[in-house]
């Protein structure tokens, strides 16, 4: 009997591509850049299985392009705003993705770049490699304490948890706020506290987002909000670039509104070379690397891997963002 047919947008760890040569008859695509969407476009046409990416744009237009033949789509991340889930839905095509797996590799990366920021570590390492440092200095490079700072956390599903339990550890007081306000018995075990938005903002000392992207949350962070936080705070998302106005950003940073921020994610991606935010000194930005372990990653192969082969089969995905096609 011959295999499904799958197009996987790009080569992904060893492990979930022999799993996926094992259930299907695959075309990747072998470059390091994602095809384009017009390729893309034909790519999945008459295919049984798509595995894509973040990176993929899957619309309206591509899913009712490849629906005759489309089983399932697999999207190896946790987020799926690239993918037009109620086209999907309409026709009842379920689409799988990876949560839980890349949890701790995510909350790891906020916590590494809270720490980079709050401590000026980029500065300092520029600093000494320019032959700046001659001495010790009383008040040379001086950053913030976490230790009894505050921590705001804004969307406290599954990662924003993972970094308040990190907080823990370093005796920080911990706001969040959330769509939905979590079990008390949840937040006495964190040790958090639920603050409306605005509050959080004005209350907290660091500020990290953990939402998804939607409507509601594009430009989440614009003037209005940098307005309101405190003038020694520091921002980090690692979440999506789209949930912070780049342009109030950087009005924020240049105006000492904000004392800094480390961004694993911007809008767009990559963020052009000359967008006025790699000017500044008090932003750390790092590539949409939150997740990338090689153990997580492996992982998240596996599972998109895993949620693929249910689909062909027919079978209910593990991990199922639109579970309504079963009903
Ligand atoms: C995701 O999974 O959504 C991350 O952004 C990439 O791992």
């Amino acid at each position: 009997m011959s295999k499904p047919k799958v197009f996987v947008s790009r080569i992904i760890p060893d492990i979930g591509m022999e799993m996926l040569h094992q259930i299907a008859e695959i075309e990747v695509w072998p470059d390091r850049l994602p095809p384009t969407y017009e390729l893309l476009l034909e790519k999945v046409k008459g295919k049984d299985g798509l595995l894509c990416l973040l990176t993929d744009k899957i619309d309206r237009n591509l899913v009712e392009t490849a629906a005759s033949s489309l089983k399932v789509i697999s999207q190896m991340a946790v987020g799926y705003d690239n993918i037009d889930i109620a086209a999907a839905t309409a026709k009842r095509i379920p689409v799988g993705h990876t949560p839980g797996v890349l949890t701790d590799a995510t909350a790891d990366l906020t916590w590494a770049l809270l720490m980079t920021a709050s401590r000026r570590i980029l500065e300092a390492d520029k600093f000494t490699r320019s032959g700046e440092w001659k001495t010790w200095e009383p008040t040379l490079l001086l950053g913030a304490d976490l230790s009894s700072a505050t921590l705001g956390i804004v969307g406290c599903g599954r990662i924003g948890q993972a970094v308040a339990r990190r907080a823990a550890g370093f005796g920080m007081r911990i706001l969040y706020y959330n769509r939905h306000r979590l079990e008390r018995s949840l937040e006495e075990s964190l040790g958090l506290e639920y603050r409306e938005f605005d509050v959080l903002l004005a209350e907290s000392d660091f500020v990290t987002i953990h939402t998804s992207l939607s409507q509601d949350t594009y430009h989440l962070f614009s003037d209005s909000q940098f307005q309101l936080m405190k003038q020694n705070a520091i921002l980090i998302n690692t979440a999506r670039g789209s949930i912070v106005d780049a342009d109030a950003l950087y009005r924020a940073l240049t105006s000492g509104k904000i004392a800094s921020a480390a961004l694993d994610v911007t809008d767009p991606e990559p963020i052009p070379l000359d967008s006025p935010l790699l000017t500044l000194d008090n932003l750390i930005i790092t590539p949409h690397i939150g997740s990338a372990s090689r153990q997580t990653r492996d992982k998240m192969a596996m599972m998109a891997a895993s949620n693929l082969a249910a689909g062909l089969k027919g079978e209910k995905l593990p991990y199922c963002v639109n579970p309504q096609v079963y009903s």
